[in-house]
């Protein structure tokens, strides 16, 4: 079965990038992707921001904007699955292309600009899905000619509470133009204030699905403990390491290299996983931190649970391997695991930054 996919994963990359995209979206909704009925090991099991997920291993946001095939995704062995990002108003994003492969890189750059079907279509979906079980996480942002992108979020999550088993904050794409700013201290005082205030409005005395915040990888030190500061005192329950990177380094050979947007992909492993360990430095186990960026293999998984990640999510690594990729990484990141004596993931968490203090 793994052949078939790795196959029609290959004849896939024959198209242009996003028409490759649109024609996936459509098999998986068609019920032609993988289907695994493999429970996952007993050690992948954790809990991250206060949910417990079956495996640490989470499909990334920008691959089910429109939150059309999280059961697809679900069932190809997927942890959890974020859908997104969605902005309260239907947005067609940048003009095409905007989306390229770097082969040689194995990366991706996109500046797709937060395209997407509004919140109104993302909500129906969600509606229709109520009750299956399997963690569906919903990312949102502000759309790209909002007058308040604070009340773009608060709007977001009002009309998405109770819908999600979590919500991702995203104030890292680098193709909303300004959309990053929401990361300096003042505009986070701002938004995280209103959401917590939404929060607390739409929470009254029942237990509160988990907030997490997206960040982008492109950030120096003292904006990491700002960033971890506030989100811990705004009672954020997880940080997300890391967007896509606006980037490029020496070593990237593709033609596409010099096309503007966020890289991803392999060439954005090493940077994210150290943004990730200083996250982890600076939140000091006070808040939990979710590691993605450049994931394509149970070994590079295992190294951001190292670097502090309670659990992890891909993408790019999807465009070259396919869906089968999910169980690669969930068998070798079980042997991984048991092969240096942990018995649970978070076991692990963070190990290579005791053996570096
Ligand atoms: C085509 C594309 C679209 C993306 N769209 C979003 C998005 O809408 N929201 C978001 O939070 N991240 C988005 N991302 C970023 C991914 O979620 C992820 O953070 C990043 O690609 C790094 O992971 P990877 O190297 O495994 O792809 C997108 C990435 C790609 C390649």
């Amino acid at each position: 079965m793994s052949f078939l996919y790795k196959t029609a994963t290959a004849l896939m990359r024959t198209l242009p990038a996003e028409p490759a995209h649109r024609a996936t979206i459509k098999a998986l909704k068609s019920g032609l992707g993988p289907i695994t009925t493999k429970k996952p090991d007993p050690v992948l099991s954790v809990t991250v921001g206060g949910l417990t997920l079956p495996n640490p291993i989470g499909l990334a946001p920008g691959f089910d904007k429109d939150a059309e095939v999280p059961d697809a995704m679900l069932a190809a062995g997927f942890g959890f699955v974020e859908c997104g990002t969605v902005t309260p108003l239907p947005q067609a994003g940048n003009p095409k292309p905007r989306l390229f492969r770097l082969p040689e890189d194995k990366a991706v750059i996109n500046r797709m600009g937060f395209n997407n079907g509004g919140l109104e279509a993302y909500k129906n979906r969600l509606i229709k899905r109520r009750g299956k079980s399997g963690l569906v996480g919903a990312n949102f942002g502000a759309n790209k000619d909002s007058k308040d992108r604070a009340g773009d979020y608060v709007t977001c999550l009002k009309a998405l509470w109770g819908l999600a088993d979590y919500f991702t904050i995203n104030i890292s794409s680098p193709n909303t133009p300004g959309l990053r700013d929401l990361q300096q201290e003042s505009a986070m005082d701002d938004l995280l204030g209103r959401i917590a205030e939404a929060r607390a409005e739409l929470t009254g005395d029942k237990p509160s699905p988990p907030i997490f915040l997206k960040v982008a990888p492109d950030l120096i030190e003292s904006q990491i403990e700002q960033i971890t500061d506030q989100a811990r005192t705004y009672g954020l329950n997880a940080i997300i390491v890391s967007n896509t990177t606006i980037d490029r380094p020496d070593s990237l050979r593709s033609a596409h290299k010099s096309e503007t947007g966020g890289l991803s992909g392999a060439p954005l492993m090493e940077k994210s996983t150290r943004i990730l360990a200083e996250f982890a430095s600076a939140a000091d186990g006070r808040i939990d931190l979710i590691g993605v960026g450049g994931i394509a293999s149970g070994a590079d998984a295992y190294a951001k649970i190292r670097a502090g990640a309670k659990a992890v999510q891909l993408y790019s690594a999807l465009v070259y391997a396919g869906p089968s990729l999910v169980m690669d990484i969930r068998n070798d990141l079980t042997q991984r695991l048991k092969a240096d004596g942990f018995n649970s993931v978070e076991e692990a968490v963070g190990s290579d930054c005791l053996v570096m203090s």
